[in-house]
């Protein structure tokens, strides 16, 4: 897998063979409340209780002004992830939260799939490519994530990327309304990760431009 840094307008942008992460944007979306709205069964398990007007084009700016103020204050990193081809449709998002600086330098994962989309490959692509950028340019030390004992799925994709597990916390998030257990899992910037081929490496600069 090769791998590109660039920064755009919005912010950073990561490309790998398959796979395009940037920040959204207001124009995403159509694409995106699209993609929630006939994944809904599929992710709901997994998640917090959606709001009533979650999906709407006001709820959706609210979210996009966040992940903007959030990166501007490097507090976390929101990243929608598309196909690197054809018409770049999206197929889930990414989201780096949490960011925390002085002596513990972590930050926490966490990430969605269409459902269309799911296991086929790419969101263990773009897995790769954001812990890419949490160590080599944020320059973060721990990547944290948590996951429902029985998320067979996203279990399988953190220890595949090389993610270990670190312990079990109880009622630790409230998913899908309920206080659910956690098994936590960490990765260290120093831990061995499956190797890529990182054929470009051009980071302009670890911080995304304020829009
Ligand atoms: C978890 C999730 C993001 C993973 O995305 P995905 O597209 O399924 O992942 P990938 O296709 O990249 O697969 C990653 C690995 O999981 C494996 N996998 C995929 N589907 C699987 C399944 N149903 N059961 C077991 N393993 C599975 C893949 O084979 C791959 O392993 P490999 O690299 O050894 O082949 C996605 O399934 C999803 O959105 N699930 C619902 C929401 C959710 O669980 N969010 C995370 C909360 S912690």
């Amino acid at each position: 897998m090769s791998l590109l840094h660039v920064v755009g307008e919005a912010g950073p942008v990561l490309r790998s063979d398959r796979v395009l992460l940037r920040p959204p944007v207001l124009a995403d979306h159509a694409a995106w409340a699209t993609l929630r709205e006939e994944s809904r069964l599929f992710l709901q398990p997994w998640e917090p209780i959606w709001p009533a007007d979650d999906l709407t084009r006001s709820a959706f700016k609210r979210r996009v002004k966040l992940y903007q103020r959030a990166a501007r204050e490097d507090l976390g990193y929101a990243f929608f992830l598309f196909g690197a081809t054809g018409d770049h449709p999206l197929l889930g998002g990414i989201t780096l939260s949490n960011v925390r600086r002085g002596v513990i330098q972590s930050c926490s994962l966490g990430y969605w799939m269409g459902e269309r989309h799911a296991g086929r490959g790419y969101m263990a692509e773009a897995v790769q490519a954001v812990i890419a950028h949490v160590f080599d340019d944020l320059k973060l030390h721990r990547l944290e994530a948590a996951s429902i004992p029985h998320n067979v799925r996203s279990i399988h994709l953190l220890e595949a990327a090389g993610f270990r597990r670190e312990g079990f916390a109880r009622s630790y998030l409230l998913i899908d309304g309920r206080w659910q257990d956690h098994i936590l899992f960490a990765l260290l910037s120093d831990d061995p990760r499956p190797a890529y081929r990182r054929a470009t490496a051009d980071v302009a600069s670890a911080r995304p431009i304020p829009a």
